[in-house]
C-alpha cells in the first residue's frame, strides 16, 4: 500500500503516470464518472482550508465516491484529547483512503502508521504538501510542455511556504531544473533544504529582489507570507509585504513566462496581473482537481483489498528508532506518543516527520 505523506514518496515515473492519467481525465471525463462508485473518502482538516478541501472533496464526487469528514478539529474528538493515530484507527472503519491536513509536522506520517487505508498529506505544518506539487508539476507541464530544463523562481515565504518546500524536492529530480531563490534574510529556506538541493546538484542562487530575477524565469512562483507561523506579530508585519508582482514588473519577463501561486494571495499579486494571460495561478486551481481524482484512483487501485488491521511498517533502510529526540515543538513527535524517528541523510540525522537535527547530535 502506497501513501503520498511526500512528493518523493512517488517515483518520478509514478508521478508521471498520475500527471498522465490526470490529462486523460481531462480528455475523457465521463469514462471516469464511476471509477470510485462506493469508495469513501474521509477528509480530515485540523487546519483552514478553502481550496484544498474542496478540491479533495469535488475531485472524489466527480469519480462517483463519497466524502465525509470534518473541517475543523474543534469539531472533532480532537477537542477531547483524541490523538492521531487513534482517529484514524477509527476512520479507517468508514473510508477507504483519508487525505489530512495538520498544525503539526509530521501528523500524516504518524496516520500512515496506524491507518491501513491510503494516507494522503493535505499539507503539515510549514513541511510538505504533495498534492498541491502534484498540481503545479501538472500545471508546469500543461503550460511548458516539459518539466526539465526549467529555471524557476520562488519568491515569498522559502522559510514556512510548505509549497515550496515540496515544489523544490520534486522539481529536484528533473534534469536541469534551476532554483532563483527570491525571499528576505528572515524569510531565506530552511538549511536542510538547501542540504536537498546540494546533494540533489540542483543550481541555485538567492536574490533579494524580483528584478534582477526576473529577465530569466520560465516559471514565477509566488507565495503568502504564512502568517499564521511566525510567533512574533512584529516580525510577520516587518516581512509581509517584501514582494508585490505588479503589471511594470512582469514588462521585464518573457514573454512565455508563467506565473503560479498555491493561493490564498494577499498582496503579493497586484489585480492587473491576472489579466496577463501569463497569470496561470486560475488555471492551477483547477488542475489540482484533475490530479487529486488521478491520485485518489491510483492510490485505491494500488491499496486493493488489502487492508492490514495492524501497523503498517514503512521504515526499512536508514532509519534511528528512539536513540534521538527531536527539538522541534511544532512536530508531531512533540505532542503524541510515537517514535521518536531518525532518518540517515547526506548531512546527517533528520527527524523522519518534520526534518529537524536531533537534539544531541550524538549519532551525526
Ligand atoms: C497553500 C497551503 O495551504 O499551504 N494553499 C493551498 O493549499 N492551496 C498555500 C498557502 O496557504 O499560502
Amino acid at each position: 500500500m502506497k501513501h503520498l505523506i511526500d512528493p518523493t514518496d512517488l517515483t518520478v515515473a509514478e508521478t508521471d503516470g498520475v500527471l498522465a492519467l490526470a490529462e486523460e481525465i481531462i480528455a475523457n471525463r465521463a469514462k471516469f464518472a464511476d471509477a470510485c462508485r462506493g469508495r469513501k473518502l474521509a477528509t480530515l482538516f485540523y487546519e483552514p482550508s478553502t481550496r484544498t478541501r474542496l478540491s479533495f472533496t469535488s475531485a472524489m464526487l466527480e469519480l462517483g465516491g463519497t466524502v465525509l469528514g470534518f473541517s475543523d478539529a474543534g469539531s472533532s474528538s480532537v477537542s477531547k484529547g483524541e490523538t492521531v493515530a487513534d482517529t484514524v484507527r477509527v476512520v479507517r472503519c468508514f473510508a477507504d483512503i483519508i487525505a489530512m491536513r495538520h498544525f503539526k509536522e509530521g501528523a500524516p506520517l504518524v496516520a500512515s502508521q496506524y491507518a491501513g487505508i491510503p494516507v494522503i498529506n493535505a499539507g503539515d505544518g510549514s513541511h510538505s504538501h504533495p498534492t498541491q506539487t502534484l498540481t503545479d508539476l501538472l500545471t508546469i507541464k500543461r503550460e511548458k510542455g516539459r518539466l526539465d530544463r526549467l529555471t524557476i523562481g520562488f519568491c515569498g515565504d522559502l522559510k514556512f511556504g510548505r509549497t515550496v518546500h515540496s515544489l523544490l524536492r520534486a522539481m529536484s529530480r528533473y534534469e536541469g531544473t534551476c532554483a532563483v531563490l527570491i525571499s528576505p534574510e528572515e524569510l531565506r529556506l530552511p538549511e536542510y533544504m538547501f542540504g536537498e538541493l546540494r546533494a540533489a546538484g540542483v543550481e541555485f542562487r538567492e536574490v533579494r529582489t524580483l528584478e534582477e530575477a526576473m529577465p530569466e524565469l520560465d516559471i514565477l512562483y509566488m507565495t503568502r507570507v504564512q502568517k499564521e507561523r511566525f510567533a512574533d506579530a512584529a516580525e510577520y508585519e516587518r516581512v509581509k509585504d517584501s514582494y508585490v508582482l505588479d503589471a511594470a514588473k512582469m514588462r521585464a519577463a518573457r514573454e512565455d513566462m508563467i506565473v503560479l501561486h498555491p493561493l490564498p494571495r494577499v498582496n503579493e499579486i497586484a489585480r492587473e496581473v491576472d489579466n496577463d494571460p501569463r497569470a496561470a495561478y486560475f488555471r492551477q486551481v483547477e488542475n489540482g482537481k484533475f490530479v487529486r481524482m488521478a491520485l485518489i484512483y491510483t492510490l485505491l487501485q494500488w491499496a486493493g483489498g488489502n487492508r492490514p488491521f495492524d501497523r503498517t511498517p514503512r521504515f526499512d533502510g536508514d532509519f534511528a528508532v528512539n536513540e534521538m529526540r527531536c527539538p522541534n515543538n511544532r512536530c508531531i513527535s512533540a505532542t503524541e506518543d510515537v517514535d521518536q524517528l531518525f532518518r540517515r541523510t547526506d548531512e546527517g540525522w533528520r527527524c523522519a516527520y518534520c526534518e529537524s537535527r536531533p537534539a544531541e547530535e550524538a549519532r551525526a
